[in-house]
């Protein structure tokens, strides 16, 4: 279990007020000039060591992505920092933690990660549920800019640096960092085609950078207390400690800040009170938020919750949000409804993903009901491998993978209800396979 005294997160409970005197008492914006003097090389180097990835889901390198943005910008085509704060990855409420109880993490770490990357400004894109988050979040900058931490000669470091914080409206594809580049232009919030990577051509068309709200808050610690400090937790190529987030069927949900690499059974046994009903009940989980496949009870147990190890299941880590099946959950539903999720979220650009996410679901639905036909199912699949690799946005990916999960792994399940729906009879095109 991860001590107390290596938390980054110290208040991420709300135990103590999120206000700028509460933060300085608790580390934050301590000599914040002193962490920028080493130089902005030196920065990217040391989160480079540190072995940070990026914590929005895809867990590219931090410090290499930071290393991509122009050493000289011109001054017509200044570099810009946009921060992900568009959290609506189904199962995922970490950076909201953040931003509502701990957001000088956020904004100095926007400061330092912007200065590093010679960013004239950072934008904070919020998602717009996230109501209160937000005002908090508005009201964190004013106070940062009222102590001379944003703005002008930012903490006397002699860099001009200002952060904004911008509302989404409501869409999950805005959460896509080319949508999102859209989105801040005011333009609807549709998925540009990669590359250009933003670095090359990002918001206004200048070099840009965008990274979750979890990646920028831990930089001021790890710049604190060292890159090796933070490489010391998890495995190789699996660094640092990371919040998890577990929802679902355990006795205790969470949000919880651990090791990288902890297994799972240790992850809920220590901060979620074990499994509803006993680790018997559990049926599968789903460990990185909705976007990644399902894994069976039997294989995740003794997995280690890192990018690694998800993977080598099938699945992956994503944002760590966690959701827990038991015994009681009608998979095959749960799995359906996801997939009305993508239909719905759909932007509707690409022809894969705006037909292929409408069709799934609508099968899915007979799936569900046991209506479909047993030949259906290779052919759901087949339609899954179509739509997967052949889009613009990791949408149709991620509208595709659960799909593929729930048929590695429970085809019986989806056979066994559409036998049943016809009185045990096997379907006239099921025979006429046979
Ligand atoms: P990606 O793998 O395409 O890119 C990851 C990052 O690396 C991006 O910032 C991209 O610009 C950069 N990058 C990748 N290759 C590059 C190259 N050759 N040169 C320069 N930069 C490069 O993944 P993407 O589409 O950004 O994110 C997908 C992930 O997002 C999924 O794994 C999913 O788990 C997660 N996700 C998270 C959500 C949330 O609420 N946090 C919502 C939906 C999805
Ligand atoms: Fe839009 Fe889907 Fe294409 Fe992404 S994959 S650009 S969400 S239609």
């Amino acid at each position: 279990m991860l001590a107390d005294k290596d938390r980054i997160f110290t208040n991420v409970y709300g135990f103590q007020p999120w206000n700028i005197g509460a933060a300085e008492a608790r580390g934050d914006w301590d000599a914040t000039n002193k962490l920028m003097e080493i130089g902005q090389d030196a920065i990217i180097d040391r989160v480079k060591a540190s072995g940070l990835r990026g914590r929005g889901g895809a867990g590219f390198p931090t410090g290499v992505k930071w290393g991509f943005m122009p050493k000289e910008p011109k001054p017509d085509r200044p570099n810009f920092l946009v921060i992900n704060a568009d959290e609506s990855e189904p199962g995922s409420c970490k950076d909201r933690e953040i931003i509502r109880h701990d957001p000088h993490k956020l904004i100095e770490g926007a400061l330092i990660a912007g200065f590093a990357m010679r960013a004239r400004a950072a934008y904070i894109y919020i998602r717009g549920e996230y109501i209160r988050e937000a005002e908090v979040l508005f009201a964190a900058i004013a106070e940062a800019y009222d102590r001379g931490y944003l703005g002008k000669n930012a903490c006397g470091s002699g860099y001009d640096f200002d952060v904004f914080a911008h509302r989404g409206a409501g869409a999950y594809i805005c959460g896509e960092e080319t949508a999102m580049l859209e989105s801040l232009e005011g333009k609807k919030g549709q998925p540009r085609l990669k590359p250009p990577f933003p670095a090359g051509a990002g918001l206004y068309g200048c070099p840009t950078t965008v990274n979750n709200v979890e990646s920028i808050a831990v930089v001021p610690t790890i710049l604190r207390r060292g890159p090796e400090w933070f490489s010391s937790f998890g495995r190789e190529n699996n660094k640092g400690t990371k919040l998890f987030q577990i929802s679902g069927h355990v006795e205790k949900p969470c949000v919880v800040e651990e090791a990288m690499s902890i297994s799972f059974r240790e992850l809920i046994e220590t901060h979620c009170g074990g499994i509803r009903g006993g680790w018997d009940n559990l049926l599968a989980v789903i460990p990185g938020g909705s976007s990644v496949p399902l894994v069976p009870a039997a294989q995740i147990i003794d997995c280690p919750m890192d990018f690694d190890g998800l993977k080598e299941l099938g699945s992956g880590l994503g944002t760590a949000a966690i959701i827990v099946m038991d015994k009681s959950t009608d998979i095959v539903r749960a799995i359906s409804r996801l997939s009305y999720f993508y239909k719905h979220e759909s932007c509707g650009q690409c022809t894969p993903c705006r037909e292929g996410t409408g069709w799934m679901w609508r099968v899915m639905e007979r799936m569900r009901t046991g209506d479909a036909d047993i030949a259906e199912i290779d052919t759901l699949y087949e339609v899954t491998k179509q739509v997967e690799g052949h889009t613009i946005c990791a949408l149709g990916d991620a509208a595709a993978w659960p799909i593929q999960g729930l048929i590695r792994h429970f085809r019986p399940e989806m056979e066994r209800r559409i036998v049943a729906r016809r009185g045990g009879d096997v379907s006239p095109m099921q025979e006429a396979a046979e």
